[in-house]
């Protein structure tokens, strides 16, 4: 569903050239659920923009359901559905049903598919209550269920999602991963899910890639990032074990000692 080879993006800030991804590799099998991690500025919403087609990639070879994401992006955009929780795509002063509307109209949707796939979606995410208030209004929980519908109208194969709990409260926060986990298991849509919230790994992912720096630092299993640490330990601690390992020493300047193993790439 998507392979990403020597994948590399660079930005020129202020006369330098700055690595936000640096050759990353990595294929995400249709029915995967796998969750992205990385450290603030690691490069993860660079790689999303790149995966959608927003970004057009420097460096590498990159095709996400079929198509190359830069060269085929409407095309891409019939067989993704994007959630990107920093930001809207819904229309601010529309009513929510308003939106779906138009998000209808823009993926060629008929009617009758439509009506039965929101039906759907209001009773999952329990949308109901809120489809004709405008979307300025809505609470964040609220918005982002409206969020997931508008990217799930079109029944897309593939859903990429950047950050989509943030804020969220632990009640609204549940209720998007167990619609997240449905979707999965029961639909078998494949779901790439970058979140800074563990729990939201522990609970839907069975695979995580983590993302330092721009390069891959780990693709394995949640078991096989619990054991790069010794002892039990918490998925936290064997993932700020990570992040802290690349992180400079402020005493010497240098990275400090990476964990046993520094990385792995399963
Ligand atoms: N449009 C841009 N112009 C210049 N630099 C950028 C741009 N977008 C991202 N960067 C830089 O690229 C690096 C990676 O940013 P990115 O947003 O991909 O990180 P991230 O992993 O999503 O971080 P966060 O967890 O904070 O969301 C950062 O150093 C950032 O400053
Ligand atoms: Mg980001």
């Amino acid at each position: 569903m998507i392979e990403a080879e020597g994948l590399g993006r660079t930005f020129k800030v202020r006369g330098s050239l700055v690595h936000a991804v640096r050759d990353l590799s990595f294929t995400v099998e249709a029915g995967e659920f796998v969750g992205c991690l990385g450290p603030n500025g690691a490069g993860k919403s660079t790689t999303i923009k790149m995966l959608t087609g927003i970004l057009a990639p420097t460096t590498g070879r990159l095709r996400v359901a079929g198509f190359d994401p830069t060269r085929r992006r409407t095309a891409l955009a019939r067989r993704i559905g994007v959630v990107f929780g920093q930001r809207t795509t819904l229309w601010w002063d529309l009513p929510l049903k308003d939106s779906f509307e138009l998000v209808r109209l823009l993926y060629k949707v008929d009617r009758v598919t439509f009506r039965r796939r929101l039906d759907e979606l209001c009773e999952v995410l329990d949308l109901s209550h809120f489809l004709r208030t405008p979307v300025r209004q809505l609470s964040l929980g609220q918005r982002m269920r409206g969020e997931v519908a508008a990217a799930l109208l079109h029944d897309p194969p593939l859903l990429i999602l950047d950050e989509p709990t943030i804020g969220l409260d632990v009640v609204s926060k549940a209720g998007v991963r167990d619609f997240l986990g449905a979707l999965n298991a029961e639909r078998g849509t494949t779901v790439l899910l970058t979140t800074h919230d563990l729990g939201d790994v522990e609970r839907l992912c069975r695979r995580v890639v983590l993302i330092d720096h721009g390069r891959l630092a780990f693709d394995g299993t949640v078991t096989q990032l619990r054991a790069l640490v010794p002892g039990e330990v918490t998925i936290e601690d064997a993932v700020a074990r990570l992040y802290l390992s690349s992180r400079p020493d402020p005493r010497t300047r240098h990275p400090r000692p990476a964990p046993d193993p520094p990385s792995v790439t399963a």
